[in-house]
């Protein structure tokens, strides 16, 4: 049995001796082990079934460990850091040859970030060592906010969740890296790309595997609920092309009231973008647990934190 506690000693007990413990954090919880322990970081692969070509984000408690990751940390990173950290941007920079291979997957940059919530900030403060975690879920699945969803998917195979209530951004966190200088965000997320661009101004974005061989994750297909997922503008006409079908809606306005639907989640009733980001991964749990048919999600406006829920529907869809 998967023990879900607060307990910080305990946490800490368990990633000293080169096991794993999932971890909250503002956007979803990760499952995290020392990033210098070969061991710990093998583990974090087999349970999540990931490919080892996919690169995993060291989270630190204090600005200055940078320096013991990165080789470089050039001005607009620390400037975007100096704003967004503690929070949900991570940083890829040129790595130091201390971090192992394992975590960047061969690659000569490091993806850093310092979660924004008090516990596991204060677990990252105890360890002597920095901690790996990809977001705590079977690879492709959809990303846990709660931890009761951690251990839906681990019980009985993880130790322990540290238990620090629900994620409140509730998506992941965005990435930036840098070319030639410029800065290139390669995963939309909590952080919006108008919010970045107020610190550093224009950036370009290249969150595919085409257009972003250097973020190995950007995978076509991720975020995915077991129930067929479907994105779309106009939800009154694409039931109707599903009459026979059980249909849960995700919608995040009030204006369509009268579907003929039992299963109805709304992201936001008040077209806030955040509470929808918040909302959506706990809404999709839900809808997955109901033996649907299908889900039907309300494409959402496309900008702004809009822009980062459409992009991971967008993946659920595949
Ligand atoms: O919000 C988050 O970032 C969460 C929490 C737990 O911190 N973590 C998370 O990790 O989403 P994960 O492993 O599910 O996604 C990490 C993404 C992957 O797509 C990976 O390819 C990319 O970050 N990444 C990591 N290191 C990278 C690097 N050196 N270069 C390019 N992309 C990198
Ligand atoms: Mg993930």
């Amino acid at each position: 049995m998967t023990l879900v506690s607060k307990d910080l000693l305990k946490a800490s007990e368990i990633l000293n001796r080169e096991e794993l413990v999932a971890i909250p954090t503002e956007t979803v919880y990760g499952l995290a082990g020392n990033i210098y322990s070969d061991t710990a970081i093998k583990k974090i692969f087999e349970m999540k079934k990931r490919p080892f070509f996919n690169p995993l984000i060291v989270h630190i408690h204090s600005v200055e460990q940078v320096k013991d990751l990165a080789v470089d940390f050039p001005e607009k990173a620390q400037q975007l850091a100096k704003v967004f950290w503690p929070g949900s941007l991570t940083l890829i920079l040129p790595k130091n040859d201390t971090v192992p291979d394992l975590i960047t997957a061969g690659n000569n940059t490091v993806g850093i970030r310092m979660p924004d919530h008090a516990l596991t900030l204060e677990l990252l403060k105890n360890l002597p060592f920095p901690l790996a975690a990809p977001s705590a879920n079977p690879f492709t699945h959809i990303s846990p906010t709660k931890a009761q969803h951690v251990k839906n998917y681990f019980d009985g195979k993880l130790e322990m969740v540290l238990d620090g209530g629900n994620c409140a951004n509730g998506i992941e966190s965005t990435i930036v890296g840098f070319e030639n200088d410029e800065p290139v965000v390669y995963r939309l997320g909590s952080i919006s790309t108008e919010e970045i661009e107020k610190v550093i101004g224009n950036v370009s974005v290249r969150n595919n595997k085409e257009q972003a061989p250097n973020a190995p994750g950007m995978l076509e297909k991720h975020y995915s609920p077991r129930t067929k997922t479907y994105l779309v503008q106009d939800i009154t006409d694409f039931i109707k092309q599903h009459p026979e079908k059980k249909i849960g809606l995700l919608l995040h306005s009030t204006d369509h009231k009268n579907f003929n639907v039992s299963n109805v989640i709304y992201l936001t009733k008040t077209g806030n973008l955040k509470e929808a980001a918040s909302n959506l991964y706990s809404a999709m749990h839900k809808m997955d647990q109901l033996d649907l048919d299908m889900i039907i999600a309300q494409r959402l406006p496309n900008y702004d934190l809009g822009q980062s829920i459409n992009d991971r529907l967008e993946r659920a869809t595949k």
